[in-house]
């Protein structure tokens, strides 16, 4: 996700939009552009980096004068974080600029017809594409840039939100906004517009938050007239008078960017895979695998290389890809494969997944499979990171920043984009019947959804979560695919509240843990209706009979183990390799309550770094 800001009123623009970069710079900071009208000319800067960066070049590069001005900060999913594929965005005539926070999807297919017809791209960029189809719309129809806008958006596909300003018509500027947030201030005789509030909370409380598919002609000395995208019929805007505070806008609202993240899952598993999963097709479209399709079809076996929270996403990974795609695979932890002199091939695939894209482990791990000749793919959330980089291809998480140090949304959606690849594999292989295939292609789509059900128990797993916060120890166990997810949840724990946690493949209990067992030890157990749910609720009357106090994530509707349980969080039912997504849900939020109890930091815990880039 991007960061986007505008003005157009009586003040000076530039350092309304600047601030208003600093204040959005969570959502994105590969990159940073402002453009502002002087009166006469656009004035455009942009640069690799932070907002800093760009106050310093543009300050001495372009005159920063005008009353009107869009500005931009990037998180990068088309085009590695440079300073062409930086917005705004110019058209090919240069008499519009834009900047987009958003995908669309079939921005290639309209950049070949575009090239046919005469325009030149400069940058990598979906935006730019976006900008000259509005330009030759608006040449084609001969129509003023609020129409040209609203046809152009009828041709695209996928999430945005824009604002575009047309030098032959300077006192406007126009928005619209599709799955990405976009609001507008309503100031006295100025308006502002921006990704959340922030930017113009100190100037004015009274905004207006559009609704998707929605636009906004914003004239100065005029009303904001807002339309449908869809038909130009008109929209009635619906001006709020907002109560928040700065720092509650950055986290969206949520006390903590871990919370906020959470809550973010839904929308970042669509995101990544968004134009990669056409389900009405049949098909998976991911051209980092589709480019390497034999190396992955002959290799002798896969191996993945990660750390953490990664780790345990590699892990549901041989699961899955082991159980759809009958592909061998071996789940390393990059710091112990770098120096064990592992017997690497060219005939080893290697995954290396990573959130940040800059773990040194991570990293080595990688260097030393390149050395041995082996494929090396990378799955990861920050474009162009020094993994991205080092890795022959790659497929990206778009899960937006990750400003928690606990990782959450990272988990889900690398777990969504292995998925895919897995899947894609098993149908390049035949491994899975053409039904099964598109059985887990529907079910996906309807995961974001899944997941917003079991984000409902969030009071219900805060009310557990003052029952044990006090807990010194916990167990975590889970079978099968679930097994990752238990050692996924004990680490949540461990990190953000300090209890000590572990987690176990179930059947292990009986071979030591057990031991553990008493009155005093919580254990969470994940019990889905999938798999060896038998032998599951074998191991809860086990754990029950010693005392153990068991917090249980079953499948609504489940009865038998509400019956033995001590509590039970219910999740929705789905495929059993796809309960990972959801399964993982309750946890995150029952670490996060009792972490807020026990008095931590949740978003930044003691002796915790976001990026390990140390050894
Ligand atoms: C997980 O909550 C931790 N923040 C940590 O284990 C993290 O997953 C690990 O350091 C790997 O980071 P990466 O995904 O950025 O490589």
């Amino acid at each position: 996700m991007c960061g986007i800001v505008g003005y157009i009123g009586q003040r000076e623009a530039y350092p309304v939009i600047i601030k208003g970069l600093e204040r959005l710079e969570y959502r994105g900071y590969d990159s940073a552009g402002v453009a502002l009208y002087d009166g006469k000319n656009i004035n455009l800067s942009k640069t690799k980096g932070k907002v800093s960066d760009l106050k310093k070049k543009s300050s001495e590069t372009v005159s920063v004068k005008g009353n009107i001005g869009i500005g931009h900060t990037r998180w990068a999913t088309h085009g590695v974080p440079n300073d062409v594929n930086s917005h705004p965005h110019y058209s090919n005539s240069g008499d519009l600029v834009i900047i987009h926070n958003g995908i669309i999807e079939n921005y290639e297919s309209i950049k070949k017809e575009l090239i046919n017809r005469g325009y030149v791209f400069h940058s990598d960029t979906d935006t730019e594409v976006l900008i000259n189809l509005i330009e030759e719309v608006q040449k084609k129809e001969k129509v003023k840039l609020g129409k040209a806008v609203q046809l152009a958006l009828n041709e695209v596909v996928g999430a945005y939100a824009i604002a575009v300003f047309d030098i032959k018509k300077p006192n406007e500027i126009v928005v619209a906004k599709l799955g990405s947030p976009l609001a507008i201030g309503m100031g006295e005789d100025e308006f502002f517009i921006a990704s959340d509030a922030s930017p113009f909370i100190e100037f004015t409380n009274n905004a207006i938050y559009l609704e998707d598919e929605e636009m906004a002609i914003i004239r100065l000395g005029k009303e904001v007239k807002l339309r449908k995208i869809k038909n130009d019929a008109v929209a009635y805007p619906n001006i709020l008078e907002l109560q928040m505070n700065l720092e509650e806008i950055e986290k969206g609202g949520y006390d903590h960017f871990m919370m906020k993240e959470i809550y973010e899952q839904p929308r970042a598993i669509l995101d990544t895979y968004r134009g990669r999963l056409l389900a009405d097709k049949g098909l998976i479209k991911m051209a980092g695998i589709d480019q390497h399709l034999d190396k992955f079809l002959n290799a002798n076996r896969i191996v993945i290389v990660a750390c953490g929270t990664s780790w345990h996403a590699g892990l549901v990974a041989e699961y899955i890809f082991e159980d759809l795609a009958r592909i061998p695979v071996e789940v390393e932890y990059a710091s112990e494969f770098r120096y064990r002199n592992p017997v690497i091939t060219d005939k080893d695939v290697v995954i290396a997944i990573s959130q940040s894209g800059e773990t040194a482990d991570t990293l080595a791990a990688i260097k030393l499979a390149k050395e041995n000749g082996a494929f090396v793919f990378g799955v990861c959330n920050v474009v162009g990171s020094s993994i991205a980089r080092e890795t022959h291809a790659g497929a990206y998480t778009h899960a937006g920043p990750e400003i928690g140090v606990a990782s959450t949304k990272a988990f889900t959606t690398q777990i969504t984009v292995l998925t895919l690849i897995a899947l894609k594999l098993a149908q390049e292989k035949g491994s899975l019947s053409k039904e099964r295939l598109n059985e887990f292609l529907t079910e996906l789509e309807y995961i974001p959804t899944k997941v917003e059900i079991a984000l409902q128990s969030n009071e219900a797993i805060e009310k557990i979560a003052e029952v044990y916060k006090d807990s010194t120890n916990c167990l975590y166990l889970g079978r099968g695919y679930n097994f990752p997810v238990a050692l996924e949840g004990a680490l949540k724990l461990k990190e953000i509240s300090y209890i000590h946690a572990e987690g176990y493949p179930a059947a292990e209990m009986k071979h030591g843990p057990i031991a553990l067992i008493d009155e005093h030890m919580p254990v969470i157990v994940i019990a889905t209706n999938k798999g060896h749910y038998e032998k599951v609720v074998s191991n809860i009357q086990e754990i029950k009979s010693r005392k153990g106090k068991i917090i249980a994530v079953v499948t609504e509707g489940d009865e038998q183990v509400k019956a033995l349980a001590d509590y039970v969080v219910e999740i929705p039912d789905t495929l059993e390799a796809l309960t990972p997504l959801l399964t993982t849900i309750p946890l995150q939020l029952l670490s996060y309550h009792i972490a807020l109890m026990r008095g931590c930091n949740v978003d930044q815990p003691r002796n915790l770094a976001k990026s390990v880039t140390v050894e």
